[in-house]
């Protein structure tokens, strides 16, 4: 559990606990550094799916034993959810597909309730799925504005404050970048956004995997994020502050319970995968210790933000000795950052490395990933994007080292990328 420097083997989470942690290719063990792309799932998670379909596989709301426990699994995925964001209880929490389907169907609800000149406010930082579904409302004479940011990955705040005005009516931004780690200033922002009135909804997709989210304390009005990023299945959640969602007009069956939290999800959820939240949280609360299951999260979140901290700097560091190697994100020495380190090598497209290194068990993604907007600004998006690594619970100190190892052949000319 302790993550001590000197011991190149130590990870935060029982690596035997990742079944897909034993699989070798081409007789290299895989590091798996594509986390921020989706994180390996542990043994309890997947036993979870497993026993829901083999014990109580239903639909929900009916009158025998497996729909009645359908709907415990729904109901205590919400409340495993809750408590990992921080939010005040089941009813904060809806569940979808993914974010991103979570995240149009929450702009076509807002968007009904704008008129032309409104405004929404995004940030040329987002991922694609935090900016999409607020550009679409321009087909509608909604007003979109873009924050700028610097070339150090980090948001132009006095641009921000500029481009709140007294018609923005909704303001979206990522809590963490998933293209160069970049963790933003949301109190910051939230306190532009309520001075002016305007509803602030926060991605924290890439953030909720490595640092901890507490909901009721951030003041969001929704915030969404995804549980196959923290060790969980393929499903999007939306938290939403009380009241909230009850005043939107969501896209929904007349048969539909019509209140929040079920308002704004479509048909039969994914209950095998309902039951996987509730056991990756679970998984989650199990590395820390604590009075009750929030203390738990709590403490497992600074275990795991010292554990791929450490990692990423000792990565980052790594790297800039590389020659040839520029990083891109802000520095290790701001007090938050997320363990997700993005560089490229002169001479070599992120492709062609990703490739090189992913012949050798290293995976790591390679591209926009989905923040094409971040990715054009910094002036890559013609020349084939970043290489991004990601730390994860399971990530050893000697993967991280092999991985540094493996990109000095590459830059030193003797390795295949190009
Ligand atoms: C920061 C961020 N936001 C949004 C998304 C989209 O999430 P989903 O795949 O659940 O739609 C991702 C996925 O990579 C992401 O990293």
């Amino acid at each position: 559990m302790d993550d001590k420097p000197e011991n190149a083997n130590a990870s935060l989470a029982d690596r035997s606990d990742f079944p897909s942690l034993e699989r070798k290719y081409k007789g290299h063990t895989l590091s798996y550094f594509d986390g921020p792309a989706g994180v390996q799932v542990p043994r309890q998670v997947i036993d979870r799916i497993v026993w829901y379909y083999s014990h109580c596989n239903a639909n929900v709301h009916g009158y025998f034993v497996t729909s009645k426990e359908s709907d415990q699994v729904v109901e205590e995925a919400r409340r495993r959810a809750a408590e990992f964001l921080g939010a005040s209880g089941p009813e904060n929490i809806s569940f979808g597909a993914n974010m991103t389907t979570l995240a149009f169907a929450l702009s076509h609800a807002v968007g009904r309730h704008l008129i032309e000149g409104d405004e929404v406010v995004i940030t040329q930082l987002d991922h694609e799925a935090n900016r999409a579904p607020w550009l679409g409302l321009r087909k509608k004479g909604i007003v979109i504005r873009e924050v700028k940011m610097f070339s150090d990955g980090t948001l132009d705040y006095e641009d921000f404050e500029q481009n709140i005005t007294k018609r923005t009516r909704m303001v979206a931004v990522g809590y963490a970048s998933n293209a160069v780690g970049t963790v933003n200033d949301i109190s910051r922002v939230e306190e532009m956004a309520h001075h002016v009135g305007a509803w602030l909804v926060v991605d924290a997709v890439h953030y909720a995997p490595h640092l901890l989210i507490d909901f009721d304390e951030l003041g969001a009005d929704f915030l969404l994020c995804s549980a196959y990023k923290f060790y969980g299945p393929h499903v999007g959640i939306l938290c939403s502050r009380k009241g909230l969602l009850d005043q939107l007009e969501t896209d929904l069956l007349r048969t539909q319970i019509q209140k929040a939290p079920w308002r704004i999800e479509t048909g039969t959820l994914n209950h095998a995968a309902l039951a996987g939240v509730s056991a990756a949280v679970e998984y989650i609360a199990a590395l820390g210790d604590g009075e009750n299951f929030r203390a738990c999260i709590a403490t497992a979140m600074e275990r795991i933000r010292m554990h791929e901290g450490i990692l990423a700097r000792h990565f980052y560091d790594g790297l800039k000795e590389i020659a040839g190697v520029t990083v891109y994100g802000p520095s290790f020495d701001d007090p938050l950052r997320a363990p997700t380190v993005s560089f490229t090598l002169e001479g070599h497209s992120a492709a062609a490395v990703a490739t090189f290194l992913g012949e050798q068990g290293l995976l790591v993604w390679a591209g926009h990933f989905y923040a094409i907007r971040a990715v054009e600004i910094l002036g890559l998006a013609d020349r084939g994007g970043l290489v991004r690594v990601g730390m994860s619970v399971y990530i050893r100190r000697s993967d991280v080292e092999r991985l540094l190892d493996a990109i000095q052949v590459i830059a030193s000319g003797k390795g295949g990328a190009s």
